[in-house]
């Protein structure tokens, strides 16, 4: 049976791109069945264009966010979509949303969580002067980068690091470590115990 996927994207797609590679290197364990932006002119559609993966672009501007998140919803049950991935999806999913897929949400975040949630945690991380910080895969719950983690991968900071260099850092480990959880959750291998995630064969 396909495991479908659906990708929420807002910009570059870098992450997206990386679920495509492990597509073609059959290693994503699923079919990616539609990606959806609500920007028109993100980077991420022309990769997925190239890729062959249906594109739906839907403007968030003017609309609730119950109503915009409802509309989504039906685009990727239309498609047979089990697990949502969030890459670079720039906006807060309402309840209306992350009912319609209990447990079958992921995000990725550059920072290991539940340090520097929310926007620009590479920043906030180069800021505060950590010596580590990583990359994050979590199921997405109704808080703000607060659901139960998948995947880490930790990444040093350097004395003579910038920001920009550390958030490079950080995107390379986003890039090894999404794919492989998106392939956990879609051989049905996380099991999640409270807060944990037990992998099964881990
Ligand atoms: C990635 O670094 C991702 O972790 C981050 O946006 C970037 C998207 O890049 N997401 C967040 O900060 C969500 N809170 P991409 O479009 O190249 O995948």
């Amino acid at each position: 049976m396909a495991r479908n996927v659906g990708v929420l994207i807002s910009g570059r797609g870098s992450n997206l791109q990386a679920l495509i590679d492990a597509r073609d290197r059959g290693e994503l364990g699923g079919v990616i069945a539609v990606v959806i932006s609500n920007v028109e002119t993100a980077a991420g559609l022309d990769r997925a264009r190239r890729a062959g993966i249906p594109t739906v672009v839907r403007d968030h501007r003017g609309r609730t966010r119950e109503d915009y998140d409802d509309e989504l919803v039906t685009v990727l049950r239309e498609r047979g979509v089990e697990l949502v991935c969030l890459a670079g999806f720039m906006r807060l999913l309402s309840p209306v949303f992350i009912r319609a897929f209990p447990g079958r949400i992921l995000n990725v975040h550059p920072a290991l969580l539940p340090a520097f949630p929310g926007l620009d945690a590479q920043e906030q991380a180069f800021e505060h002067g950590v010596k580590v910080s990583g990359a994050t895969v979590h199921l997405v719950d109704e808080g703000l980068d607060s659901g139960p983690i998948v995947a880490q991968e930790a990444v040093p900071v350097r004395s003579d690091d910038t920001a920009e260099s550390l958030t490079a850092r950080i995107l390379e480990a986003e890039h090894r470590i999404y794919p492989r959880a998106v392939r956990l959750l879609l051989e049905g291998r996380c099991r999640v115990e409270g807060r944990r995630v037990v992998v099964e064969g881990e």
